[in-house]
């Protein structure tokens, strides 16, 4: 049967070319626009493969017109005609049907729609919260289609490469247990054993796992994910990994296995962007020194270098006292940009303020970039730092900046952790006002050697950098007890234009080893028993080496759909304050209910 052949229709509006002339067809749709010229009604007709022009001729049917003068906007209406090239002149090019016609001689009227509260027809800014309130039809608009038309692409093309390496799609349970990736679990009550509950995953990553001691050695599955944490443009509470895992591997396997899946992908299914190839593999330790990010956008320069000694012996007192305290100074150079005004320097100081820098210094190297920086004069650098500063100094600044004559260096002193995260944001800040990203690029990146665990300051324990199941290099082992914060994980991060697309690792397949990290993360005996016998457990009865990646799928096509907000290529997502405005949820629920699930509200007033 043809795709578009239903008890209704023969064919799709969006469907009829040229080649469809002279053919009698049936379609259906929604109206999407009417133009009544007196005699000829012309109805632009609506599906999901786009719109045809149909023109209701009352010599042709005077049945047909009568009913095309009642109808109105997302009408829904089925019409049966001839294909016919449209007259000379009044093609539309703009149109994949704007060759054709159908010139209406049956015409049924199946639903009438009430006025939609927004115009559907046009690309126009429409608020948010009305559009997820009314999302039938807001995904009724081509852009959404387009969106989700390419998410279904997307995901087919996953799971065609993934068979085709011998893949397992597997599928896990919604209902588990607790699991720490680091968010705050969705939790369901249990009607069957009060006061016990069932936790929403927040990945299958444990599952993943025992399926590896389980002999399935390559896994994956379309997986939905569940999330209690602070939403952002690019997080949903429930989003959608693709997740695997392979026995057997070392990190290679994976990394290489990502690069021919998404380079084909892209390749086969989104041609219009560019990628760069291979994809590049660095280090943490590399990029965090480069770019302040562990996600650099590797669409541009911009990169960063250490100037604490330079700055070590100088007289700027802001400077040292930041070097005193054991923090950093780091900066980078603008390209063209030493002729900022004042004004426009301040913007960039309240960028930083606003981000938790203190200050930024800004250093102006007047000239033309033809200019040789060893030929830098004293008289050709402003900046407040300049009379604290020789010539040499500013010299193997710039060298090091990589910066010409005509750039301005940017440079923060405070914390490390601070330095970084404010640099990287004015970094990506500098890119947007200079148009440095290329749009059409997809730059893809593997981020290596991670550190195993990260110090949190406020609770003055060890973090898992990536979780817990991760690890640590070989070589690295024996530091576990002394410095645990050296440790090297064989984590490895997927990133692409400045966002993580994915982790992954290689894990640990052994029960002391596993023991030992829950022990330094803090867990005790019992708490470990109790949260993870099962997996431990399984890890005494022959697992296999393994690991594994989970790329985000929501991320991933707002990158390849051009979309700055996670909800337009998610079919139903919840708000920025993780409420789903279509159906009302969370809502309250009966006292009967609460009552079977041995539950009772704390009283807030
Ligand atoms: P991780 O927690 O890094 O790893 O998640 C993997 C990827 O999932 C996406 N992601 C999200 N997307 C939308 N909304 C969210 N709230 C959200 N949280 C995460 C990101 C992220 O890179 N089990 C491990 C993977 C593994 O080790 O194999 C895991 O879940 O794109
Ligand atoms: P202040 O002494 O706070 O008036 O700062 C003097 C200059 O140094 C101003 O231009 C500040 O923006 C800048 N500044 C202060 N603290 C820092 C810092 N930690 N990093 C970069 N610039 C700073």
């Amino acid at each position: 049967m043809a795709k578009s052949k239903t008890a209704l229709r023969t064919h799709y509006c969006g469907e009829l070319r040229r080649e469809h002339v002279g053919q009698v067809v049936t379609i259906a749709g929604w109206v999407n626009r009417r133009r009544d010229h007196g005699k000829l009604i012309f109805i632009d007709l609506r599906d999901r493969e786009g719109i045809v022009q149909t023109v209701f001729n009352p010599e042709v049917s005077d049945k047909a017109h009568s009913i095309a003068v009642e109808l109105r906007s997302e009408y829904v209406v089925r019409v049966k005609g001839k294909v016919q090239p449209r007259p000379k002149g009044t093609e539309n090019p703009k149109l994949p049907t704007g060759e054709v016609e159908l010139i209406v001689e049956e015409a049924e009227l199946l639903n009438k729609a009430k006025t939609p509260p927004f115009y559907i027809n046009e690309e126009v800014e429409v608020d948010e919260a009305l559009r997820l309130k009314y999302r039938y039809l807001d995904l009724r608009r081509e852009r959404m289609q387009r969106n989700l038309i390419l998410r279904h692409r997307v995901v087919k093309f996953m799971r065609d490469f993934l068979d085709a390496k011998g893949f397992l799609e597997i599928e896990t349970p919604i209902m588990i247990k607790s699991t720490p990736e680091g968010a705050r679990d969705y939790l369901v009550p249990s009607r069957i054993y009060p006061g016990k509950f069932y936790a929403l995953p927040q990945s299958p990553q444990q599952l993943k796992q025992l399926l590896m001691v389980a002999g399935y050695d390559k896994y994956f599955q379309i997986a939905r994910c569940f999330r209690d944490e602070d939403l952002r443009a690019d997080r949903q509470p429930e989003f959608t990994q693709l997740d695997l895992e392979m026995s057997f591997v070392d990190e290679d396997d994976v990394l290489n296995l990502m690069e021919e899946l998404f380079t084909s992908l892209v390749e086969t299914v989104t041609p219009q962007f560019k990628l760069i190839k291979p994809f590049p593999r660095l280090s943490w330790a590399e990029v965090m020194e480069r770019y302040g990010s562990d996600k650099p956008d590797l669409r541009f320069g911009l990169e960063m270098a250490d100037l604490s000694d330079i700055f070590a012996g100088s007289e700027f007192s802001v400077f040292r006292t930041v070097l005193a305290e054991g923090g950093g100074i780091k900066g980078f150079a603008a390209p063209n940009c030493a002729v900022y005004s004042r004004s426009q320097l301040g913007e960039l100081t309240e960028f930083v303020r606003s981000r938790g820098a203190k200050g930024l210094i800004t250093m102006a190297l007047d000239g033309k970039p033809e200019q040789k920086i060893a030929d830098l004069t004293t008289d050709r650098v402003r900046s407040i730092v300049a009379k604290f500063l020789t010539r040499e100094q500013v010299v193997e600044m710039a060298r090091r900046l990589k910066a010409n004559m005509g750039d301005l260096l940017l440079i923060v002193a405070d914390k490390p952790k601070i330095v970084d995260a404010v640099l990287s944001a004015l970094r990506s800040e500098m890119s947007q006002r200079l148009k440095l990203a290329d749009p059409k690029l997809l730059a893809f990146a593997f981020i290596q050697d991670f550190p195993l665990f990260d110090w949190n300051e406020e609770e003055k324990r060890w973090d898992s950098m990536h979780h817990p199941f991760t690890s640590p290099h070989p070589e690295d082992i024996l530091l576990l007890d002394t410095e645990p914060g050296k440790v090297r994980a064989r984590h490895y991060d997927f990133v692409c234009n400045g966002s993580e697309i994915s982790s992954g690792s290689i894990r640990i397949h052994n029960r002391e080893l596993q023991e030992k990290i829950f022990g330094i993360l803090g867990y005790s005996k019992e708490e470990t028993e109790a949260r993870f016998e099962h997996l431990l457990e399984a890890l005494e009865s022959g697992a296999p080496p393994h690991g594994g990646i989970a790329p985000g799928i929501d991320r991933l096509m707002m990158l390849l759909t051009g979309e700055s907000n996670i909800r337009e290529v998610i079919a139903f997502p919840k708000n920025q304050n993780a409420v789903d405005l279509m159906f009302d949820s969370p809502s309250p629920v009966s006292t009967a209910q609460l009552r079977e699930l041995h539950l009772k509200l704390l009283d807030e007033s």
